[in-house]
């Protein structure tokens, strides 16, 4: 019994020192994911958030995108049941960028536009607009699954000034995730509680390029 109880103290403590899972490796990078459903082709990372589960995050950027224009992305987050929320650091921490939060809402993901500027709850962020797209959004008895257009997602003011992701490069990202469930699963500004899980990758964008960007959007309920 005493020995029990020391290893769940002792993971406790891991937990809670670290906030992640101690012994999950962030592997760098991310891998080409051509989704039959939507037409684009995604960098996919696959977020481990416990030692046999992930959150699998995907980004679908323009192909030759003019150096230093802005530029629009498609993301796609597929996040089993029992993910509460699951948000993405567009700059790789969480202070000072966009974060995106997805969760289920009923039959539908909902997608949140926030900021935060410290270790407190992520304010509404009117920097990033969202149309999640008329495919690739749904809540099955495992999954919920969101597909959005983002514009403002690659491009920020962060905690050194300007910042634009490399729509040909890797870009380093963070996410974070809970099981609980945001307390008005309706609305986008509903307020949650604090991440259970986070960690951080490079993501390769360079996987994920879309010669017919703009033609994709549309055909899938976009704004070009
Ligand atoms: C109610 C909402 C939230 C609260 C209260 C909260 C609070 C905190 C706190 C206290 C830490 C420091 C933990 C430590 O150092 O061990 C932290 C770190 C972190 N949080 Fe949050 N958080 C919230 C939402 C989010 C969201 C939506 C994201 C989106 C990805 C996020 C991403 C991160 C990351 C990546 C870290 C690591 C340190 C850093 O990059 O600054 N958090 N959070
Ligand atoms: C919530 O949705 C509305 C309507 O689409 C949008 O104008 C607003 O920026 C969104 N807010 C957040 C926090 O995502
Ligand atoms: C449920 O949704 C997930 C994510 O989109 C998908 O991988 C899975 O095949 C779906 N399950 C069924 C039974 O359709």
């Amino acid at each position: 019994m005493r020995c029990a109880f020391g290893i769940v103290w002792a993971a406790s403590l891991l937990g809670i020192s670290l906030g992640r899972p101690s012994d999950v490796v962030a592997r760098d990078s991310a891998l080409a994911y051509y989704d039959p459903e939507t037409g684009f082709t995604f960098s996919e990372f696959k977020a481990a958030y416990s030692l046999s589960a992930n959150i699998v995050y995907r980004v679908a950027v323009p192909s030759n995108v003019p150096s230093g224009t802005p530029y629009d992305i498609v993301l796609q987050i597929v996040a089993p049941t029992q993910v509460g929320w699951a948000g993405l650091a567009w700059g790789g921490t969480m202070p000072k960028n966009p974060l995106t939060v997805g969760w289920a809402n009923g039959q539908k993901p909902l997608v949140s536009s926030r900021y935060a500027t410290g270790h407190t709850m992520p304010a509404a962020y009117t920097g990033a607009t969202y149309r999640q797209l008329t495919t690739g959004n749904r809540v099955n008895g495992t999954h919920w699954q969101l597909t959005t257009q983002c514009t403002g997602c690659t491009s920020f003011t962060g905690a050194n000034g300007a910042v634009r992701l490399n729509p040909t490069g890797s870009n380093r990202f963070a996410f974070a995730y809970a099981a609980s469930k945001p307390s008005s699963p309706s609305s986008n500004t509903s307020s949650f509680g604090m991440h259970d899980v986070f960690n951080y990758w490079s993501h390769d964008f360079s996987v994920g390029q879309n010669p017919d960007f703009a033609s994709l959007v549309v055909k899938n309920g976009g704004t070009a």
